[in-house]
Parts: C-alpha cells; structure tokens; sequence
C-alpha cells in the first residue's frame, strides 16, 4: 500500500489513496540475436500509468510482451496482482491472460470475415463481461458496428480493437502504439477514453508510444535507451 498522494490522469487530478500495486517487474533482461535491454525494473499502480518511449528496434514492443504474460524473459521476475506469473502453471497464466490482461497490440488481430460488433461481442462472451455502449460511442465506432472489418478504415479498425479489449475489464492494459492510425483529435479521445477507463475500473496503463506527447499524459515516462531503461518523469 502508498501512502496517500496525489496523482495525476488524462488531464484530470485526483487523490489516489491506498493503491494497489498491480505490476512489477524486476532487473528483466532479454535477448534475441544480441542482447535488447538488462536490470529493468518498474512497478505500477491501481489509477497510474507508465508510457516507454524509445527508437524503432530499441525492444519496447518486447518488453510489453514480457510484462503482459506473452514472452518469458530470459532473466528477472514478474507480478501481476502479487502473483509470479511466469511460475504458475499453464491454466493459471492461460486464465491472468483471458480475464486480467488486456493486451492492445501495434497490429491489431480482428478477424475479418465478422462485423465491428460480433469482433467486441466475441471478447463480452469469451469472459461474460457487459458490453459498455458508452464506451462505443466515446471511441467513435457506434456508426460503423455493423461494417464488416474489411470495409472499415485503419483507424476505425484500431478503435474497434481497442473497444474489444476494453470490454473484457482487464486489470492492466498494455497498449502497444494505440494510436498509431490516429489523428491527433482521434488520438488523443482514444487515449482518455483509456485514461477514464483505468480510472473508473481501478486498472493501470502500460503505453508503448513513439508519440511525445501523448507519453507526457502519463503519470511516468520512461525511455529504452542502449539497452537500459531510464526514467524522464
Ligand atoms: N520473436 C523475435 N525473435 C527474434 N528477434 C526478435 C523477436 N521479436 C523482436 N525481435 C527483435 O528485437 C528487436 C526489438 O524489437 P521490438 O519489436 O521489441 O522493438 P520496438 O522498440 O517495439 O520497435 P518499433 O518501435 O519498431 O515497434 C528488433 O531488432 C527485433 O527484430
Ligand atoms: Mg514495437
């Protein structure tokens, strides 16, 4: 537990107050064919959210996989929600991912051949949570639910997976260049549409974004640099 403290989301303050830790990671190291990043270590609360800036290649990308239970790291330890996630079994990690993971990927994986709506409604039946229609029209896609996802834009494509995340009521959202299709006006209604989310659900954002900007809405900023990760805010 914190002690009380204020913090700061989407433009809006507010006491934050006993939170929870919800992610923590320590002295993670990772390779592929050379070595990415080593000794990174961050933890995130219940309401706060931490943005990773850093060049193409620099392994933001894999570092969100390792933290949202997709990539096992070849050194160091994740929590999620107090638990060690890469040392409970098969059905464990299988049911973190499905209910308490929400990951919106840099590519996002629709399936084609479905509508905008039966793409969210699959995620509302995988793990029999409501679907929130406030949140569709906040994103901008309760016009295009019944395209099918062929005939929708990029940007159109991308919100309506980040809706399908969203109404799954993940604990944590790991979000990969969310707004990379966006405009700026897009952008930054998906980016609060994020930030009430985490806010009202007592969730937590780890952002992946090239965007300056957008990082600086984030009560952390931290950058990938050379192998290392340091903290700008
Ligand atoms: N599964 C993999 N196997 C081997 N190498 C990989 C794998 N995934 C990523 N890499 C390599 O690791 C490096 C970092 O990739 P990563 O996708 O994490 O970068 P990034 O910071 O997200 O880049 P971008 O900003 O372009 O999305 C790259 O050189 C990439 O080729
Ligand atoms: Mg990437």
């Amino acid at each position: 537990m914190n002690e009380e403290r204020k913090g700061f989301v989407g433009n809006s303050q507010f006491d934050i107050t006993n939170t929870v830790n919800l992610l923590r990671c320590e002295e993670i190291s990772h390779s592929f064919d050379y070595p990415l990043f080593s000794n990174v270590s961050l933890s995130l609360n219940q309401k706060e959210s931490i943005a990773i800036l850093g060049i193409s290649g620099s392994g933001k990308s894999s570092l969100l996989h390792i933290l949202s239970t997709l990539l096992v790291p070849n050194h160091g330890k994740v929590y999620i929600d107090g638990k060690n996630i890469y040392e409970l079994n098969e059905n464990k990690l299988l049911s973190l991912r499905r209910n308490d993971v929400g990951v919106i990927f840099q590519s996002h994986y629709l399936f084609n051949g479905f509508s905008a709506y039966e793409n969210i409604e699959l995620s509302s039946v995988l793990t029999g949570k409501k679907i929130d229609n406030e949140l569709l029209g906040i994103l901008n896609i309760d016009n295009v639910l019944n395209k099918k996802v062929t005939e929708l834009s990029g940007g159109q494509q991308q919100r309506v997976s980040i809706a399908r995340v969203l109404v799954k009521k993940p604990k944590i959202i790991f979000a990969d260049e969310p707004t990379g299709n966006l405009d700026r006006k897009s952008a930054e209604d998906v980016i609060d549409a994020i930030f009430r989310y985490i806010y009202e659900q007592n969730s937590a954002l780890f952002l992946v974004t090239h965007d300056e900007e957008l990082a600086k809405k984030c009560d952390s900023v931290y950058r990938l640099r050379e192998g290392k990760l340091e903290k700008e805010k």
